[in-house]
């Protein structure tokens, strides 16, 4: 008698989310080493698009001691699937908040407002974009290049040294090829001095009219103190204060 093959399901995450989660995870074990620079505080982490609520969970579960994580998305259905999902691991991790927003991202300036006085102190050290439709939800809410801009910007603006933004395209959505290319220019502008700048893309697959997926990953590199103190002019290069 033959067996049949297993049914192997698809793994989660994708190879690429795979790849969002280490670049995310580095970024919080280096805060957890070097700590919070001037601050002090522990670390704002944001989920932009929240949609089922893995990315949040991921989030939660590798995030400093402390820390506040701020989910974003513009559905209701969003919010709903990821506030059942992040449960369990709200509960594994009673040291950190979670705040969910039924909101646009672009919203992110009126969002950051809003928070407590001591929680807006707080450094970025992490943001995650999954572009797109909601899997299993109405495919014709989808992120667009102009908001995803600008939800993009006002995170790069914030993030603080050794945090990491990540940004998974797909190019076979409604607008997909140009919002990719939107992120990928402002992310290809951003200085080399100042930011370490990844673009993971499928090889195999067409990109226009096809299916492919590409993550864009910006780490905000570290300030060394020699350049510091290069920055303060040549005296106090030399002085080793
Ligand atoms: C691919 S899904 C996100 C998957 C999610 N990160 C997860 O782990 O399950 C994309 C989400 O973006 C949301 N979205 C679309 N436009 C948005 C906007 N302007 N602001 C916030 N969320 C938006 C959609 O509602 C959808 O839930």
């Amino acid at each position: 008698m033959t067996s049949s093959p297993p049914v192997l399901l698809p793994s989660r995450p994708s190879l690429l989310d795979g790849l969002a989660h280490a670049a995310l995870a580095r970024a919080c074990a280096a805060f957890r080493q070097s700590g919070s620079g001037e601050s002090g505080l522990p670390p704002v982490l944001v989920d932009a698009t929240l949609g089922n609520g893995h990315d949040a969970a991921f989030l939660l579960t590798c995030a400093p001691p402390g820390s506040l994580v701020l989910g974003v998305d513009i559905q209701p259905q969003a919010v709903r699937a990821a506030t059942a999902r992040l449960e369990a691991a709200r509960q594994a991790r009673p040291d950190c908040r979670v705040q969910i927003f039924c909101r646009a991202h672009q919203e992110l300036p009126q969002i950051w407002a809003g928070l407590p006085p001591e929680e807006r102190q707080r450094p970025l050290l992490g943001g995650i974009f999954n572009l797109g439709w909601l899997p299993g939800g109405d495919r014709a809410c989808l992120t667009r290049a102009d908001t995803t801009l600008a939800a993009l910007d006002f995170l790069l603006e914030r993030l603080m040294p050794q945090g990491c933004l990540s940004v998974h395209c797909y190019t076979g959505n409604d607008g997909g090829p140009e919002e990719e290319s939107a992120v990928l220019r402002r992310a290809e502008a951003l200085p080399p001095r100042r930011w370490r700048v990844v673009h993971c893309r499928d090889a195999n697959r067409e990109p226009a009219g096809g299916r492919a997926e590409s993550l864009v990953l910006m780490e905000r590199l570290p300030v060394s103190r020699r350049r510091m103190q290069a920055a303060d002019g040549p005296q106090a290069e030399g002085s080793g204060a």
